[in-house]
Parts: structure tokens; C-alpha cells; sequence
């Protein structure tokens, strides 16, 4: 039986065993897909005795998105961009890599959300890895500017700066501090891909940015809302999504990356929401 894995730490909460696993269901793969707590000491061996051992592939989570970047022998454009990598299998001998996080947000947003990402104007909260990795995918879903606000400025200049250079010209993508984001500045997308929730807190964003149509978007998802999805509402926003979705879309690209077929992702994440309340 096919062997696949995830190697996290901590790992014990991660919910991709049961995403992967409803999805060999729904697609009748045989395969099996475990959790692995790892260390920065031991994660290369780890990932090297896993293949040697004829695992198939496996996906990389927090803390180690980076050394599976630095391992992978070949990189996807997305996994080159968001210097991450969350998936990694063996072709031919070589350790392949790639990002699936970005793409995951995109489908998430425009599958499942009902969101617009063809010109439209989007504001992105946090300036990094987890914000790096999606920059690119939503260039290029056609969007029509990206700013990326930051409490540490330089890091969010550092992000726009190299991706306005990736960008189709007339396209914009910059930085702010959260201070200067205008309350009369047109936004249509709110994105939160800050830790902020981890300590309870909310980015700063000012009075008057988000309002009723503003879409709000957390990359971050718990059991009970997130305190950025609480705050959205707080403004009036009407559409306000945690990132649930995006963890089950992601998964389904690394499912398909491995298998070949892309599962339906709507009744998997229906399924953990209700497992989550
Ligand atoms: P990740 O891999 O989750 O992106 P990271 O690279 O450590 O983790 O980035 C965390 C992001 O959340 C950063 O943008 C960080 O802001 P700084 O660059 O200024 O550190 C942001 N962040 C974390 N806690 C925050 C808070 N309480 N308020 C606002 N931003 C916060």
C-alpha cells in the first residue's frame, strides 16, 4: 500500500491524515497517510529515511516548509517563489518540491467563497511565509493590485519589491505600514495572513477599511471564529471566511500533485466544519 505522510511539529492536531484519507475514499485510491512529529535536528534524515523506506510522498508543515525547500533536488515555480515547500515526492531518483498553499488560497476563494479575483483590488495583512507563498497565485488570478501591509515595513517592502517585478504591467503590488492604510482607498479583499490570531490579537488595521461588501478572508482557522474573523464582522463585513477551505484546497492539490486525480474538495471541508463545532 502506497505510504504518504505529514511532518509537522507540533503534529498531533493536524487534520491532513483525515482530508487525505477522504480522499483515497471518495477516489477509491489505496494508500495509507500518517502524521509525523519531527525536529530541526532530524528532519532531513526523517524525510531521506521515509523515501528510502518507498513513501510515496509527503507534505511539510510548520516548522519546516524551509529546510524541505532547501532539500528538494527540484523546485516548482510556485515553490521557487514562495521559498516553502509543503509537498515533496520522488521522480526518477530526484526530490521534487512545490507550494500548494497559494493555489489552495486562490480555489479556495474563488470555489468555495463565491469571491471575484479579476480586477479587483486586494489588501494583504503580514508580510511572512505564509503571505510570501501566496503572492504569486493571486497575480495570477488576474487581480488588479495587491498591497501588502506590515507591522515590520521592510519585510512587506521587500515582498513587493520582488513580486511587482513578476507582476503584468498595470498591475500593482506595494507596501504600507498598517497606519497608512486609507480608510477611502478602494479594497474589495481583505486577506489575513498574519500570526496575530495565534496570540488572540488582530492586526491594526484602522476604522473604515473594511466595510458590508469588503470580503474578509483569514488564512488562519479555529473552532470558534478567529479573532480576525470576529473583527471583520465587528466592521459590517458580510462575507467573512476562515481558512479552512484553504487548508482542504491545498491538500487537494498535493493529493492530485501525488495521484494524479483531484478530489472534490466541498464535502470534506463540510465535513470538518461540522467535526470542528
Ligand atoms: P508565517 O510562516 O506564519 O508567515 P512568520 O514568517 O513568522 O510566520 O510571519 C508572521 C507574520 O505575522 C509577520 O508578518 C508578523 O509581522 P512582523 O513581520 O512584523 O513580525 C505578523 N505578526 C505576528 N504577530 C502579529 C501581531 N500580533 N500583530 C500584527 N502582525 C503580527
Amino acid at each position: 500500500i502506497d505510504q504518504y505522510a505529514v511532518f509537522g511539529n507540533p503534529i498531533s492536531h493536524s487534520k491532513s491524515p483525515i482530508i487525505h484519507s477522504l480522499f483515497a475514499e471518495q477516489l477509491k485510491q489505496r494508500l495509507e497517510y500518517t502524521a509525523n512529529l519531527s525536529d530541526v535536528d532530524r528532519f532531513k534524515q526523517d524525510i531521506q529515511h521515509f523515501f528510502t523506506e518507498g513513501g510515496k510522498g509527503t507534505n511539510v508543515t510548520l516548522p519546516f516548509k524551509e529546510m524541505a525547500w532547501k532539500m528538494a533536488e527540484h523546485l516548482s515555480e510556485a515553490a521557487q517563489l514562495a521559498g516553502a515547500a509543503n509537498t515533496l515526492w520522488m521522480q526518477d531518483n530526484i526530490l521534487h518540491a512545490d507550494n500548494t498553499d497559494g493555489v489552495g488560497l486562490v480555489n479556495d476563494l474563488l470555489n468555495n467563497c463565491g469571491a471575484t479575483l479579476k480586477g479587483r483590488h486586494l489588501l494583504v495583512l503580514g508580510a511572512g511565509g505564509a503571505v510570501r507563498g501566496v503572492i504569486k497565485p493571486l497575480l495570477d488570478s488576474g487581480c488588479a493590485s495587491i498591497v501588502i501591509a506590515n507591522r515590520t515595513f521592510a519585510k512587506a517592502k521587500h515582498l513587493a519589491d520582488m513580486f511587482s517585478k513578476l507582476a503584468e504591467p498595470g498591475v500593482i503590488v506595494a507596501a504600507c505600514e498598517f497606519s497608512e492604510i486609507s480608510p477611502t482607498s478602494h479594497v474589495d479583499i481583505v486577506i489575513n495572513g498574519t500570526s496575530a490570531s495565534i496570540q488572540g490579537e488582530v492586526p491594526p488595521v484602522p476604522e473604515g477599511v473594511v466595510s458590508a461588501h469588503t470580503l474578509c478572508y483569514d488564512m488562519m482557522y479555529s473552532n470558534t471564529q478567529t479573532p480576525f474573523c470576529r473583527w471583520a464582522r465587528s466592521q459590517g463585513a458580510e462575507r467573512v471566511f476562515d481558512g479552512l477551505g484553504m487548508l482542504v484546497e491545498q491538500a487537494a492539490e498535493s493529493f492530485s500533485i501525488w495521484r494524479g486525480v483531484k478530489p472534490d474538495t466541498a464535502p470534506v471541508i463540510e465535513l470538518l466544519r461540522q467535526s470542528l463545532s
